[in-house]
């Protein structure tokens, strides 16, 4: 099962690919509103592609992993888990920092949000961001979603986004 976009390709994870990721959840700039610029250990980073492998096995959905075409080399992923310890699915990103910039983290968030509603059939998703992560904000703004609340996690103050199926189709996502 992939979803393929004119630059990229949203696939499912290989318990190896965790090497390919490292150089992306070791970056502190990626990690800056995630962490707040700590590094993930290597643990952290296979338990990371384990889960997702075994969300898509057990749910059907997971972040894809995203390769860039024509090499396909792993840039980032994109897609749904579960945020924390909630069974709330939550739509995600992370790319390496050159590919910043260039509209690739809302090329293949279009298609994970459609998979997820139309294939799996979920009937809400919610992203969740730092309110001074502008750039995830954006794209969840981009993808229809809309502002639902604000909470603190561990001291730190978040924003949540959702959107429900039947608004999805209200026209839009995409633009
Ligand atoms: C968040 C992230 C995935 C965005 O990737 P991207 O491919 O650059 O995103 P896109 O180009 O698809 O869209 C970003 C939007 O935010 C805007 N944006 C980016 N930085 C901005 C800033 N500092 N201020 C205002 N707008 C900003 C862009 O202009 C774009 O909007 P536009 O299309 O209306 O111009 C990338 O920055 C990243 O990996 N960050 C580190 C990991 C992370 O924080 N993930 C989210 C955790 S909640």
């Amino acid at each position: 099962m992939i979803l393929e976009t004119e630059r990229l390709i949203l696939d499912t994870w290989q318990s190896t690919d965790w090497t390919a990721f490292r150089p992306i959840a070791t970056d502190v700039e990626v990690m800056r509103y995630i962490t707040g610029g700590v590094p993930w250990s290597d643990e952290q980073i296979r338990s990371f592609v384990d889960r997702q492998i075994e969300l898509y096995r057990t749910q059907g959905f997971c972040r894809w992993k995203l390769l860039e075409k024509p090499d396909r080399n792993l840039i980032g992923f994109c897609g749904v888990g579960f945020w924390h310890d909630t069974k709330e699915p939550e739509i995600g990103w992370w790319l390496a920092r050159p590919c910043w910039g260039r509209g690739l983290a809302t090329e293949a968030a279009v298609p994970a949000l459609r998979d997820a509603f139309e294939r799996v059939r979920l009937s809400r998703i919610v992203s969740i961001a730092m309110p001074e992560n502008i750039a995830s904000t954006r794209i969840m703004q981009k993808l229809g979603l809309e502002f639902d609340s604000e909470f603190e996690n561990e001291g730190v103050r978040l924003v949540k986004y959702a959107i429900d199926r039947a608004a999805q189709y209200a026209g839009s996502v995409g633009n």
